[in-house]
């Protein structure tokens, strides 16, 4: 939340009905369309139109062998009919499992798996409009912003134990040399490519970074309320009280941090403007096995810019994480970064 702007505390924002409320997220904001061309998390589909390291950053976005037991991919925990958000195949009240299992099948994280349409539109990790303590923290990637950009963010899931989990970036390479798509990603980067696993990896990560940057799939604004704003759809009355309420600075004030509107240059509304607040969502003692860890988010996300500041002001910062997008969040199965409600009714109860 940005100090110097005009968003109330959350304690003034909500005090109203909690049916009109959800009504207007599922549609309003939820953002029907579920992208274009390639909705399947198989790797033979391809979008058309992509450059060619954006094409390869498909294949490679989709390839389940590169992981440790060759059955995950980014398409597996990244679905397109969950918003590209997680699947959740197992979530619910009866479920003891939270989020996306690894590779092992057993490892789970402790966060959502988020979605990842319209970061094309993010910036690296900044404090905005001041100075560290008194700037807006905005940008980066992950729910506490510890990557600055798509193609650092690549690199991790690679290597984490609890998702692809490959030992090192030597053996995501020997996988990689051996893909079905080995000679394309050898004539875009040069024959001998695989003997340098390093420069090899930071290719596999740039051509990812260019498939989630370029293919419409995530940034296809086809929802209705884009049609509304395009005036080639009109609203029912309780998506339109439910929109006043989401507007309204007395009311929701939900806009304040999920924007709603077409900005001044043209462009249509993300739903997020990529800052950092501190909701105080409830634990989810599903995720938290140890009661002794906290998710502090971005206070301890382990970057130069946070790790630089004064204890006072990291401090300000914990219990922070990103705004999400509202965009198609009908979709998802749980919500906030552990996954503490299930339903967008229990989110906006919680809100009010
Ligand atoms: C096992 C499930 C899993 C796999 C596999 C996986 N992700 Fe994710 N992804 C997550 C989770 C969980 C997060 C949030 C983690 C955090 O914030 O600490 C995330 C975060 C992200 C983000 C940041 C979103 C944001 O709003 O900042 C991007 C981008 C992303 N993943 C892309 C990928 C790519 C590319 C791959 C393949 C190289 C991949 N993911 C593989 C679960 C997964
Ligand atoms: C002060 C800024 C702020 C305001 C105001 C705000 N939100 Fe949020 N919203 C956030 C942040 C930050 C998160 C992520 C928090 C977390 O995971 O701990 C979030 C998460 C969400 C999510 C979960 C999305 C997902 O993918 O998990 C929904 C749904 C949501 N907000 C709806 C609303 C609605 C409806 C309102 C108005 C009643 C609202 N928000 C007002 C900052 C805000």
């Amino acid at each position: 939340m940005n100090p110097v702007s005009s968003r109330p505390s959350l304690r003034m924002c909500v005090r109203w009905s909690l049916v009109a409320a959800s009504v207007l997220i599922l549609s309003a904001c939820g953002g029907g369309g579920s992208g274009a061309s390639s909705g399947s998390s198989t790797a033979t589909t391809q979008s058309v139109g992509l450059s060619a390291t954006a094409a390869l950053g498909e294949k490679i976005f989709r390839d389940p062998s590169l992981s440790l037991n060759g059955n995950q991919s980014c398409a597996s925990c990244h679905v397109a009919e969950r918003g590209h958000a997680g699947p959740l195949r197992f979530v619910g009240p009866n479920s003891d499992i939270p989020t996306e299992p690894g590779s092992d099948g057993v490892s789970l994280g402790g966060r959502m798996s988020p979605s990842i349409r319209y970061l094309s539109f993010n910036k690296p990790f900044r404090f905005e409009d001041g100075s560290a303590s008194t700037g807006t923290p905005t940008g980066g990637m992950f729910w506490d912003g510890r990557a600055a950009t798509l193609a650092e963010q690549g690199k991790g899931p690679f290597l984490n134990p609890k998702e692809m989990a490959n030992a090192d970036v030597a053996t995501v390479i020997s996988k990689l040399a051996t893909a079905t798509y080995a000679n394309e990603f050898k004539a875009l980067y040069g024959q001998g490519i695989f003997d340098n696993p390093d420069a090899a990896f930071e290719r596999v990560a740039l051509a990812l970074q260019a498939f989630e940057k370029e293919s419409p799939e995530f940034k296809s604004f086809s929802s209705k309320y884009d049609a509304f704003l395009r005036g080639q759809a009109s609203l029912s009355a309780s998506e339109l009280r439910g929109l006043a309420l989401f507007n309204s600075t007395s009311k929701g004030n939900c806009a304040a941090c999920h924007p709603s509107a077409i900005g001044k240059d043209g462009s249509f509304p993300l739903f997020t403007d990529f800052s950092y607040d501190a909701l105080g969502v409830p634990r989810n003692w599903k995720v938290a096995t140890n009661p002794a860890e906290f998710d502090l988010g971005l206070c301890a996300n382990g970057t130069d810019a946070i790790n630089a500041l004064s204890d006072a002001a990291k401090a300000g910062l914990c219990g922070k994480f990103k705004v999400p997008s509202l965009r198609n969040v009908g979709l998802r199965k749980a919500f906030f970064h552990n996954g503490r409600f299930t339903s967008l009714t229990d989110v906006v109860t919680f809100y009010v």
